[in-house]
């Protein structure tokens, strides 16, 4: 794995912002990997500014999110449909219709999963993805335990990440129980992945991807599996290495 480390949040963003910028430039049909969270929120204004000053296109793009909450409607306001639409797809010359997020309210869910995982297939695969890591080390929603073979997938959302994601919803009880998500697997067959991880709160984790083991009871030490992968990180997840 390569690491950068860099002063603080917006410089990580700009540094995924400019590695993301570069490949676009020399690939303008390339296909991203697009994750959802605070995380990559900066490196998406980034995009964002740059699109408003230099024009960069997006129209010739294709892009895949790792996930989706289950039973939850594209228009609610906390589904990632939503999430991706206000904190980037709106702000971009974008073709939504080569923009792919897994369905949250499929009617059969085994189904989505497997059109969601053929559709990457079909379409040449993922050249770039981008990674946040989450506070128990999982990546997409692979919790701790997801098997390394995982493709796309149903998951039960550990309560860790559901307390983790209780700051965008009312309350606990209304952070969704379940997730399809991009599996390990899926995620490793990606030819480039971007991992980011900034602030105190992923110290810990951070510093058990660098330093530990493989194993899947850590979801991200699978990444040491991939030849490709960049971690960026600040300052203060670097703060317990
Ligand atoms: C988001 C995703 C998750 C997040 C992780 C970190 O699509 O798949 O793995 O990247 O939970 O979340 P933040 O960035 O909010 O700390």
């Amino acid at each position: 794995m390569k690491i950068i480390r860099t002063i603080n949040y917006d410089e990580m963003s700009k540094q995924a912002g400019g590695i993301i910028l570069e490949k676009m430039k020399s690939n303008p049909k390339i296909t991203l990997g697009l994750a959802t969270g605070s995380t990559p929120l900066g490196v998406y204004q980034y995009l964002i500014d740059d699109h408003k000053t230099n024009n960069t296109s997006y129209k010739e793009i294709r892009t895949f999110n790792l996930d989706e909450y289950v039973a939850i409607k594209k228009e609610d306001p906390n589904s990632y449909h939503t999430f991706m639409q206000s904190k980037f797809f709106n702000y971009i010359d974008i073709n939504l219709a080569n923009s792919y997020i897994p369905d949250g309210n499929a009617s059969n869910y085994e189904l989505e999963c497997l059109r969601y995982e053929n559709l990457i297939k079909e379409t040449g695969g993922i050249d770039l993805q981008l990674l946040g890591l989450g506070p128990n080390g999982h990546i997409g929603f692979n919790e701790p335990g997801t098997s390394f073979e995982s493709r796309t997938h149903i998951v039960k959302l550990s309560q860790d990440t559901r307390i983790a994601n209780s700051r965008f919803f009312p309350s606990l009880s209304d952070v969704p129980t379940r997730a399809i998500t991009m599996g390990i697997a899926t995620i490793l067959e990606s030819r480039e992945i971007l991992l980011l991880a900034s602030g105190y709160a992923k110290a810990e984790v951070l510093a058990r991807l660098i330093n530990g083991g493989i194993d899947s009871i850590f979801p991200a030490s699978s990444l040491k599996l991939h030849g490709n992968v960049t971690v960026i990180a600040d300052d203060d997840a670097f703060k317990l290495m």
